[in-house]
């Protein structure tokens, strides 16, 4: 049966490809970015099927009208995806107050704010559907990533709240952590103003390799992630409450695990080392 959508980041990359497949497989979908115009192809394709709605994620009065226009629109909703996101790139020392704000709103306040908005009506209804859009790095960390490498692992730990909350009332969570993408996520990526040289040893490899996301031909296509989230949004049963989507999210997510086993171990050994006697 056809479910009720509200993705947002449709103008682009993997959430354009996840509204497609949505509404190619028979669900209606509120698509969501901050202009509109960029969401006319989609809206176009799939009259009656797919609404526009703009939505700045930063702004409160934003969300809830975006919910609001939504809700009305498809009768309800069923399904939110909190998928829209930007990257900032700075060092932990380059990072000013006002951009590390700037970099949770997006990633974390916002996705709260539409949850917070949703449930009631999936309370009301007893079922609903959070997907919120993390990352392999809502569970590891890269260099020169720290700001959005912060704000994944906050949307990861607000859902894992979320998923027991929930559950008793019929909303179900999931966190999808993608790997590499060919989405214009390295080139929307903003710098920190300002910049230390001394940090381009660890930090420079890794903005390159993210402004040369979309021609590296190792990324995935975003119509395989879209596959693969709508499986498991209609999966019957239950699903994992973390999905890594892509195999080198796997790679990556199995290295992380042996370093925190290996990190685990060397603390219990540190701490079980007896104290010296109280004075
Ligand atoms: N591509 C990857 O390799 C990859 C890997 C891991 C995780 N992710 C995550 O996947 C999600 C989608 O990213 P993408 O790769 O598809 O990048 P993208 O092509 O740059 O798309 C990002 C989308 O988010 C929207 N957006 C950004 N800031 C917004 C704001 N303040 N308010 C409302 N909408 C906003 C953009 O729309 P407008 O700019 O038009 O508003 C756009 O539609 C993000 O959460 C990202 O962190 C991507």
């Amino acid at each position: 049966m056809g479910r009720r959508w509200l993705v947002t980041g449709c103008s682009s990359g993997l959430g354009h490809a996840l509204a497609t497949a949505a509404a190619r497989a028979g669900h209606d979908v509120a698509v969501t970015a901050r202009k509109t115009a960029d969401l006319e192809d989609l809206a176009a394709s799939w009259p009656g099927r797919i609404a526009a709605i703009p939505l700045e994620l930063r702004d409160a009065a934003s969300c809830e009208e975006a919910v609001r226009r939504a809700a009305d629109r498809l009768g309800g909703i069923d399904v939110l995806v909190n998928n829209a996101g930007m990257g900032l790139f700075g060092a932990v020392e380059e990072v000013s107050d006002a951009e590390l704000r700037d970099q949770l709103e997006t990633l974390v306040v916002g996705p709260w704010r539409l949850a917070r908005l949703v449930l009631p009506l999936m309370r009301a209804q007893g079922h609903g559907h959070i997907v919120n859009v993390s990352s392999v790095v809502g569970r590891m960390a890269f260099p020169g990533l720290a700001a959005y490498v912060a704000g994944k692992h906050a949307l990861e730990g607000m859902s894992q709240a979320l998923a027991v909350e929930g559950a008793p009332h019929g909303v179900r969570v999931t966190v999808i952590e993608p790997g590499m993408f060919a989405t214009r996520y390295g080139t929307s990526m903003t710098e920190a103003h300002r910049r230390i040289p001394a940090y381009d040893v660890t930090n420079r490899e890794m903005l390159e390799g993210a402004r040369g996301l979309a021609d590296n031909p190792e990324t995935g296509r975003p119509e395989d992630f879209a596959a693969r989230v709508l499986d498991i949004v209609t999966a019957e049963g239950p699903t994992p409450l973390r999905i890594p989507v892509g195999e080198d999210a796997y790679g990556y997510l199995g290295l992380a695990e042996e370093a925190w086993r290996e990190e685990f171990a060397a603390a219990r050994i540190l701490t079980q080392s007896p104290l010296p006697p109280s004075a």
